[in-house]
């Protein structure tokens, strides 16, 4: 089940049946990473509250957002190529308006109605709550543009509208932008400064969710680790302000416990961890509730200590090993998936095989693998080369990807002969007859659906498997459900 470099290629149209009152249609199409799904249910929250009702019937939209993608450049160009086919289509549709919103809007900002002028209006990250006022701008004929980056803005008000959603699972947004600065990253830059936000929100809006019937959330952020809330306004309203704070600051693992304790039959996930950030309380707190999926998403990108040092990754190959080893010693059952770029600048034979033998060390559940691609702007695109011929690079990247698939399928053979619970997602995408789901690692499981249902709990016995997915037969609820 590993996913390559395609996976933040793919858009997907989200809609939601609004208020009867709404007479406008919002057509959103997200790329990228999980966040931007989860920004474009906020921005939909925001933009019902203006009349607007999702639809993902693009030629009934009368407002087009694309909320896109700037980690790699094939992610723009895809987005580039969409835009266009949405210009095209205004000529049809005149009252058709075009907005970009994400990465791309924050990295490009005016250049889009200067140079381009393939929209109409462009806003970054943190300004979706102007979007009430850039419709407007653009109602009465002008382009609009918002791509102020905020030091606070976490959206913690916004109850997100849940698009296309299984009414199973969630995400559940936990922290905005990155400080960490990796060298070939875009991210610091279209996201801007890391910021956590108030616990008591996100613990209100994981129990909305459960009330609403969801079963599983999963608290999303590009560095959950350094995840840390101070407990807002205590700086000026004590004197000892920084014991205070001390006493009443939440880190990750402490949120991670609350979130567990608020709702004990929610099924928790959490994305994405870095090595450097990743403490061995998360590991522990994991280990001490149920309701936390076994499963870490710990994304390397490279086994070689000297790429990893030009990367500004901030830890050691055989610090890695080390955290591998303790999350293996306390979390036997869990499963690690990793992200790897293969050529980044001055990659040598040796490197690549230092990102092969760490794989062996580690043996990933899975993975999502990608071939160097330059940013602009980035550290290492400032002050290093791009050297490693694209042969090279997809070369490598191909061993990478099919050391991962035989990984992939000895991790998926291993629950083969298990009971495990698995939490019913919806029908199996090759047979109608079959429920999907997924156990607490994550792996994708199938089964006879008898007369379990949707968002069900139900122990499941493994009988056999293919690289990626178990098949099996429901023995019975799980004591969750
Ligand atoms: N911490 C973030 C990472 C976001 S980027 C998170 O929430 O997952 C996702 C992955 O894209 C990175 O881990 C890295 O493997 C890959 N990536 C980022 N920049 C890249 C680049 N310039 N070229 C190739 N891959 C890149
Ligand atoms: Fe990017 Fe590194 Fe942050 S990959 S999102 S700068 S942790």
């Amino acid at each position: 089940m590993e996913k390559t470099i395609d996976e933040s290629v793919q858009g997907t149209a989200l809609s939601v049946e609004n208020k009867a009152s709404n007479d406008r249609k919002l057509y959103i199409e997200s790329y990228g990473c999980q966040m931007n799904f989860s920004d474009s249910e906020i921005v939909a929250s925001i933009l019902a509250k203006e009349g607007f009702n999702t639809t993902n019937v693009l030629a009934e939209a009368d407002l087009v957002l694309v909320n896109t993608c700037s980690i790699r450049e094939k992610a723009e160009m895809t987005v580039r190529k969409r835009l266009e086919k949405f210009n095209a289509l205004k000529k049809d549709r005149p009252q058709m308006k075009v907005g970009v919103l994400g990465c791309m809007a924050e990295r490009l900002k005016h250049k889009f109605l200067e140079e381009e002028q393939i929209v109409d209006m462009v806003v970054g990250p943190d300004a979706y709550k102007d979007l009430p006022n850039l419709v407007q701008e653009i109602d009465e004929g002008h382009n609009a543009v918002n791509v102020i980056l905020s030091k606070d803005e976490t959206y913690g008000d916004i109850a997100p509208v849940r698009l296309n959603s299984n009414g199973v699972t969630a995400f559940v947004s936990i922290t905005r932008g990155c400080d960490n600065m990796c060298t070939f990253c875009v991210v610091p830059f279209t996201r801007g400064r890391e910021r956590s936000r108030d616990p008591q929100s996100i613990i209100e809006e994981v129990n909305d969710l459960w009330d609403k019937g969801f079963k599983e959330i999963t608290l999303l952020g590009q560095n959950v680790d350094s995840y840390l809330w101070y407990g807002g306004g205590l700086k000026k309203d004590f004197r000892n302000a920084s014991e205070m704070q001390k006493a009443t600051a939440v880190n990750f693992s402490q949120l991670l416990e609350k979130v567990a304790l608020a709702q004990p039959r929610m099924r928790i996930r959490f994305s994405t961890s870095n090595p450097q950030d990743m403490t061995l309380d998360v590991i522990r707190t994991m280990a001490r509730y149920e309701n936390i999926c076994k499963s870490i998403h710990l994304p390397v990108q490279s086994g070689s200590n000297r790429i990893l040092k030009f990367m500004n990754r901030l830890h050691t190959r055989e610090e890695y090993f080390h955290l591998i080893d303790n999350i293996k010693a306390i979390l036997p059952d869990c499963a690690i998936s990793q992200d790897m770029i293969a050529g980044f600048p001055s990659e040598t034979e040796d490197d690549h095989k230092d990102t092969l033998s760490l794989m062996e060390y580690v043996k990933y559940d899975y993975g999502f693998m990608f071939a160097y691609s330059e940013r602009p702007g980035t550290l290492a695109e400032r002050k290093l080369e791009d050297d490693i011929p694209e042969e090279t690079k997809k070369r490598r990247l191909g061993e990478i990807i099919a050391l991962q698939r035989r990984h992939c399928q000895e991790r998926t053979e291993q629950h083969v002969g298990q009971i495990q619970e698995v939490l019913i997602e919806g029908t199996s995408k090759k047979s109608d007859q079959h429920w999907m789901g997924r156990n607490s690692q994550n792996t994708v499981a199938v089964f006879p659906k008898e007369n379990y249902k949707i968002g069900d709990f139900v122990k499941v016995r493994m009988n056999s498997c293919t690289s990626a997915t178990l098949i099996g037969e429901a023995i019975g609820y799980s004591k969750n459900n």
